[in-house]
């Protein structure tokens, strides 16, 4: 991912944790999902008082992406506040990898330390994805 294009989804993605819905963890996430077409789809995390039906920031990205009927991704970058880069679910490793290959690109970003961003693949967040076809049906 070239500096531009990071620059283009950090902004979204800290736009996108400021409407973050997070009154229970007070933790808030953003998620910029940029698509193979140039769009960015942007999610944010949000919370719910029966806590197991909280929504993550990236699978709110994925979401709005494929309901624009776009499923081709080329990055994802995701913020929080604070120093520390966090590394996102298991389950939303999961939902990335229903739609990108282990080469996708994965940018972790704490808003305090830019300079700790954190760049990696999904195959390192994801070595061995549960795949769903011959072999195991
Ligand atoms: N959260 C995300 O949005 N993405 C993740 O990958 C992990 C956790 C949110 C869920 C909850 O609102 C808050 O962070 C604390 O767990």
């Amino acid at each position: 991912m070239n500096k531009q294009t990071e620059v283009k989804l950090i902004r979204a993605e800290a736009a996108a944790a400021r409407k973050a819905y997070a009154p229970y963890s007070k933790f808030r996430v953003g998620a910029a999902l940029l698509a193979a077409n140039g769009k960015v789809f942007s999610g944010c995390n949000i919370e719910n008082a029966s806590y197991g039906l909280t929504m993550c920031a990236e699978r709110v990205a994925f979401g709005a992406a494929v309901t624009a009927g776009v499923r081709t991704f080329k990055a994802l970058a995701v913020v929080v506040g604070g120093r520390k880069p966090a590394y996102p679910c298991g389950a939303c490793l999961q939902v990335i990898a229903e739609f990108c290959g282990p080469e996708f690109p994965v940018l972790l970003v704490g808003t305090a330390n830019m300079k700790a961003a954190v760049r990696l693949h999904l195959k390192d967040l994801l070595p061995k994805a549960f795949r769903f076809g011959r072999g195991n049906r």
